[in-house]
C-alpha cells in the first residue's frame, strides 16, 4: 500500500517519529551539558600518558551496538580525533585493549548484551572512563565499579536519541582530551540539523500536516521516489559512517531493505555487480558528499553513475552546505532521519516500532 495524501501520513506517524527528529538539536546541547557535568569524575579515572606531546590516552574505545552504538563512528566524521578511536560492536573487547586505553560503554536501555558483555570485560582490562545510558544493568554495573554515568532520559527509540548520545559522548571523549573545542562543533551541529528541519517544518511537517501534496517536504519527494527500491548508501571520507547511519535508519524506521557501501572501494567490486540488478529488483542509489570529499573521489562518482545509471530507479545525491566536519555531519543525519521516516510513512509503515529486534532480544533471553 502507498499512501498518498498528507493528513494519512500523519495517522501512520502514530508515535510521532517526525516530532523526534525535531528535538535532535536540544537533544545535542543537552547531552554535551550532560557529559560537561560529569567532567570532573571522568576525567579522575584516564591515564594521564603523554602521546605525542599531548597526555591522553592510547584510543577510546566505545562500546555499543545499533541505535546507541553509531555515536562511536559518528565521532571520528564530526571531530579530528587525537588518538584512534575505536567501535566495537560485538561481545568482546579488542585482544589488544588494556588500561592504556579508555573505553566508553554506550547503551539507551542500559540492557543490550553484547554492551554488558565488553563493559564486563573492560573493568577487568582497561580503563572503563563512562557509561551512557538511561539505566538499566549497564547503570547499576557502573554504579557497582565507581564508573561515571553520563544519563539520558529514557522512554525514546535509542536511534530517535542519536543527538543527546551524541552530544553525550562528544563531551566525555573531550573530557578524555581526544577532541578539542567540543562546545563549538556541537553548536554547529545543532544549528545545522535545524537548518534541515526549518527546510521541512516549513513545508508543514508539523501539527497536523496540512500542507499540500504539492509543497512536499523535500525528503517526502525524495522517499516516494524510492518507495519500492532497494536503496544503497554510497559514503566517502567522513560520510561513511553517515551512509551506514542512512541505512540502518531506513531499515529501523522504513521496515525496508538498505545497504551502504563507501567508495572508492566500491569502485574495484560493487560496480560490476550493478550489472544484473535489474534481475535482482528495483534499486536506488543515494551519495553523500560531505565538505572535505577528495576531488579525485568526486570525479569518481561522477563516472561511476554514468556507468551504473541505466541499472537504478532513481540516483540521489545530496551535498553538504555546512563547511565543517560536525554541522556537515548532522545535516546529514537529519536529512537521512527524514528520509527513512517519509519512507516509512508513504509505505503504511508506523516508523517507530521496531518489532523483530524485540522479538529476537526475548528469545535470545529465553522469554
Ligand atoms: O534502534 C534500536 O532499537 C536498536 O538499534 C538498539 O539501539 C540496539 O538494539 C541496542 O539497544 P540499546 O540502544 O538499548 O543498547
Amino acid at each position: 500500500m502507498t499512501i498518498a495524501s498528507e493528513s494519512q501520513l500523519a495517522t501512520v506517524d502514530a508515535s510521532d517519529m517526525l516530532g523526534a527528529i525535531r528535538t535532535l538539536p536540544a537533544q545535542l546541547r543537552e547531552g554535551y551539558a550532560r557529559a560537561r557535568d560529569a567532567r570532573a569524575a571522568i576525567g579522575r579515572e584516564w591515564p594521564h600518558r603523554e602521546r605525542a606531546g599531548r597526555p591522553g590516552p592510547r584510543t577510546l574505545i566505545v562500546c555499543g551496538m545499533g541505535g546507541s552504538g553509531v555515536g562511536g563512528d559518528l565521532l571520528g566524521a564530526a571531530f579530528d580525533v587525537g588518538v584512534p578511536v575505536i567501535a566495537v560492536k560485538g561481545y568482546e573487547l579488542p585482544s589488544w585493549a588494556s588500561e592504556d586505553d579508555c573505553v566508553v560503554c554506550v547503551s539507551y536501555s542500559g540492557q543490550t548484551a553484547e554492551t554488558l558483555s565488553c563493559f564486563r570485560a573492560a573493568v577487568d582490562r582497561a580503563t572503563v572512563s563512562a557509561v551512557i545510558t538511561s539505566g538499566g544493568e549497564l547503570g547499576q554495573l557502573a554504579a557497582q565499579h565507581g564508573v561515571p554515568v553520563v544519563g539520558v532520559q529514557s522512554g525514546m527509540q535509542p536511534r530517535a536519541a542519536v543527538g543527546v548520545l551524541f552530544g553525550s559522548l562528544a563531551g566525555v571523549a573531550e573530557a578524555l582530551n581526544v577532541i578539542d573545542d567540543a562546545e563549538d562543533a556541537i553548536e554547529s551541529a545543532a544549528r545545522a540539523a535545524q537548518a534541515v528541519i526549518d527546510l521541512h517544518v516549513g513545508a508543514g511537517d508539523q501539527d497536523g500536516m496540512t500542507v499540500q501534496l504539492e509543497d512536499d517536504p523535500p525528503a517526502l519527494a525524495m522517499a516516494r521516489q524510492i518507495t519500492d527500491a532497494t536503496a544503497v548508501i554510497y559514503g566517502t571520507g567522513m560520510t561513511v559512517p553517515i551512509a551506514w547511519r542512512w541505512k540502518a535508519q531506513i531499515n529501523e524506521n522504513a521496515k525496508h531493505p538498505a545497504f551502504a557501501n563507501a567508495y572508492p572501494e566500491l569502485d574495484h567490486n560493487e560496480i560490476v555487480g550493478w550489472e544484473r540488478a535489474g534481475a535482482c529488483g528495483r534499486w536506488a542509489v543515494i551519495e553523500l558528499l560531505g565538505p572535505d570529499i577528495l576531488p579525485q573521489n568526486r570525479q569518481r562518482m561522477d563516472v561511476t553513475n554514468g556507468i551504473i545509471e541505466d541499472d537504478l530507479v532513481a540516483s540521489l545525491r545530496f551535498q553538504t552546505t555546512a563547511l565543517d566536519r560536525a554541522g556537515a555531519t548532522f545535516e546529514l543525519i537529519v536529512w537521512g532521519d527524514y528520509l527513512a521516516t517519509y519512507l516509512a510513512l508513504v509505505n503504511g509503515v508506523d516508523p517507530t516500532p521496531v518489532d523483530r529486534i524485540q522479538r529476537l532480544k526475548q528469545e535470545l533471553a529465553g522469554a
